[in-house]
């Protein structure tokens, strides 16, 4: 009597769930327009960062001008955009607003309803937990966004690579981790892959790809695809000249970035290599678990792996070359976004395995399809 009560407590309320969801979209669109502020160089157009008071918008022309003579202070005008306009000044005002504003409304849209459902007791304490969590990693990556924009209003006419990638990895995170709140939630008891092996691939290809993302990061924060819009080669050849002098690999390089070419070719060099080390790992992994048979919502998911895979890959070249033509928008955002629903894919493979795992009566599936009954923890 008693497990059903706890069954029936996790099991979600349909509001609840609803609500989750509604915020993986929200936090999906809080990517998108920070690839597209980002691709269209509007990252440093709002040079303070006011939590309350920057709700709204410059509402007259001379508050325009306040704000466009501030932007005028920095590295990035004297350097790049020198002699901009007012209207294309405003043009790159509206999309640092709307990512600022997006976050927000993810803000309000997230705490209300929260505080609601918890005064409701719709909540189970695991899922508690789990949403103070998500408030923290939400509340880590806005301060990282704007401790990454003060990096680009010193020097640099940038943001600085490193600190643009975590953001990047951190915004990730916020999507994955509610992602896997919501499939833990939902799918409460399971059948799941055996522990041991499936477990430990899948973690090493998980991670495998988290590096990928970070380069892919630093690619984007370091405009590497300016350097070598070429492929397969890199201009001529397969690997920079540079890469095999050691004089080059030095501390300096690492942090100067930008000062030698060095980094703009190890980290694009590295971000293809490493596409290819994903492709046969990654087939390799679909391949040997195509099988497994886990259940159809699963088996679906692994097979989503390996189209998203495939279409992540050609992206990144189409987007490679199309920086021969200038910065590639569309091909970057999507880029992007096919990443995090890449990465998705294997984070619901393994909320699954641990949901399994977590469940007293999950039903455990070894290698090769075949169904054994885990023994009680
Ligand atoms: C599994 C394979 C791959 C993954 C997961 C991946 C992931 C990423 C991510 C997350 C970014 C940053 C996007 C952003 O900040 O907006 C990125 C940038 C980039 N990637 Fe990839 N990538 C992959 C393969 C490739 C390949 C094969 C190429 C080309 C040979 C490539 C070329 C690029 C370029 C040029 C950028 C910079 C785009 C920009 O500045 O907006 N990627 N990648």
């Amino acid at each position: 009597m008693q497990q059903d009560m706890n069954e029936k407590q996790n099991r979600l309320n349909r509001y609840v769930r609803g609500w989750l969801i509604l915020g993986l979209v929200l936090v999906f669109g809080q990517i998108l327009i920070g690839g597209v502020t980002r691709l269209t160089g509007s990252g440093l157009s709002i040079t303070k960062w006011e939590i309350i008071t920057g709700t709204l918008p410059p509402m007259t022309t001379e508050a325009w001008e306040q704000e466009f003579a501030l932007y005028k202070e920095t590295p990035q005008y004297a350097l790049i955009n020198d002699g901009m306009s007012l209207s294309e000044f405003k043009f790159i005002y509206f999309w640092e607003y709307l990512h600022r504003l997006w976050a927000r409304w993810m803000g309000l849209v997230f705490l209300i309803p929260f505080l609601i459902f918890w005064r409701k007791g719709m909540l189970s304490g695991r899922l508690i937990r789990q949403l103070c969590i998500l408030v923290g990693l939400a509340a880590v990556t806005a301060s990282f966004g704007w401790i990454m924009v003060a990096s680009g209003l010193i020097e640099r006419p940038w943001v600085n690579a490193y600190k643009l990638s975590t953001h990047l990895l951190l915004g990730f995170s916020v999507f994955l981790y509610l992602l896997h709140i919501l499939v833990g939630a939902i799918w409460p008891h399971g059948v799941g892959p055996s522990r041991s092996k499936h477990h430990r691939n899948l973690v090493a290809l998980l991670s495998l790809l988290v590096f990928q993302i970070f380069l892919g990061g630093m690619m984007s924060g370091m405009k590497a695809g300016f350097a070598y819009p070429t492929w397969p080669d890199m201009h001529g050849a397969w690997m920079p000249a540079m890469l095999g002098d050691v004089s080059h690999w030095t501390v300096e390089n690492f942090v100067d970035y930008d000062e030698t070419g060095f980094m703009v070719a190890l980290v694009q060099f590295m971000h293809r290599i490493t596409a290819y080390l994903l492709i046969i790992i990654g087939l390799r992994y679909y391949i040997r678990y195509r099988t497994a048979h886990v259940s159809p919502w699963y088996d679906r998911i692994h097979t989503l792996w390996i189209i998203l895979l495939i279409i992540q890959v050609t992206l990144g070249i189409l987007t490679l070359l199309g920086f021969q033509r200038g910065m590639p928008v569309a091909l970057g955002s999507a880029h992007q976004m096919v990443a995090l629903l890449l990465v998705s894919t294997l984070v619901v493979q393994w909320t699954w395995i641990m949901e399994a795992r977590r469940s007293p009566r999950s039903v455990q599936v070894d290698e090769v399809g075949s169904v054994g009954q885990d023994t009680m923890r």
